[in-house]
């Protein structure tokens, strides 16, 4: 065929529909109906990047391009499948990042996900040095409602952290990046133990998570992650929130490790009592004495969500709360 090339609506077989209330038209996305827009973060074999549909009313979302072969190449198919699976299972809550299409190419896979227009709780933590009790206990409090909630539906995130709970236009909480995520098996739900090796052989696991919120029980050799890792590393966000830094810290990776199975981290002067306690019962090293750990002892979350660090009673303060700012 020659001339010139066709249009989106026409190569879609939809000419003559309006675009719908998300900014597209037909049921089939390419990246046709998309203008791209700045880089908003890359990982090792994906970029995300901002976009806005070429139709009315302009939609804008974070489409994330991730290369085929390089995922062919370094063997990552199924951590893609699993972020793609997840986060479809995770459909509906305000606090999880929304997948809204995905669709491919000859060359990518592409996630079309909802735009979180305030970026990562790092930038936060790190324009303003560190949050104070209010704060802190505004983003816990949403942190918790979406990891329960993941939870709820068989989801271990395993790579919590302040880069990766985003913030919308209202400085609510969108939890991201499910490329580390473990989705249990009905079966596997009641003692929130992933069974993939039912044989009992030490699998050859490669490294899941980021190292300075690591739990001590993926570092160690055969031990298995659960839903406890993720309230390790709820402790360490919170210490992190308040704290301005993460609790463990060190020249070499190696060291970090050493620090987090010894569990050799300190409060800042000053650490609001409430939330010392809180981190206390998070940073706990076997993940079944950790608060909201063992299973046996019910849903996890509702544990945490009864601490006292989210009733116990803040004196006003002189600083406004933490606030979008509006540029
Ligand atoms: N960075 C990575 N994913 C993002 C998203 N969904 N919204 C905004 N920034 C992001």
């Amino acid at each position: 065929r020659r001339g010139r090339p066709l249009t989106v609506e026409e190569r879609q077989g939809c000419i003559g529909m309006t675009p719908n209330a998300m900014g597209v038209v037909g049921n089939r996305r390419s990246t046709e109906d998309f203008e791209f827009g700045e880089v908003l973060g890359e990982g090792s074999y994906s970029t995300v990047t901002h976009v806005t549909t070429v139709h009315p009313p302009y939609r804008q979302y974070a489409l994330k391009v991730l290369d085929k072969e390089h995922i062919k190449r370094e063997r990552k198919t199924k951590y893609v499948l699993i972020e793609r699976d997840t986060l479809k299972a995770l459909d509906g809550h305000p606090g999880i990042v929304k997948l809204w299409w995905t669709f491919q190419d000859e060359w990518s896979l592409y996630y079309v996900l909802e735009f979180a227009e305030n970026g990562e709780l790092l930038k936060w933590i790190k324009k303003y040095g560190s949050f104070d009790l209010r704060s802190a206990r505004y983003y816990l409090a949403q942190i918790l409602s979406a990891v329960g909630f993941m939870h709820d539906k068989g989801v271990i995130h395993r790579d919590l952290k302040p880069e990766n709970i985003l913030l919308d236009r209202n400085m609510r909480v969108k939890v991201t990046d499910f490329g580390t995520a473990k989705l249990l098996k009905k079966e596997e739900m009641a003692d929130g133990h992933p069974l993939d090796d039912p044989m009992g052989r030490p699998r050859t696991r490669s490294f899941v998570g980021t190292p300075e919120y690591v739990s001590p029980e993926i570092l160690s050799e055969g031990r298995e992650s659960s839903f406890s890792s993720d309230f390790w590393a709820l402790g360490c966000v919170l210490f992190q929130m308040l704290a301005g830094r993460p609790p463990f810290q060190a020249r070499t990776e190696y060291l970090m490790f050493q620090k987090i199975i010894n569990l050799q981290y300190e409060f800042p002067l000053g650490f609001p009592a409430d939330a010392k306690d809180l981190v206390e019962k998070l940073l706990v090293v076997d993940p079944k004495a950790r608060l909201g750990g063992d299973p046996a002892n019910g849903n996890g979350i509702e544990q945490v969500k009864n601490h006292p660090f989210f009733t116990s009673h803040i004196a006003p303060s002189s600083s406004p709360p933490v606030s979008p700012t509006r540029t």
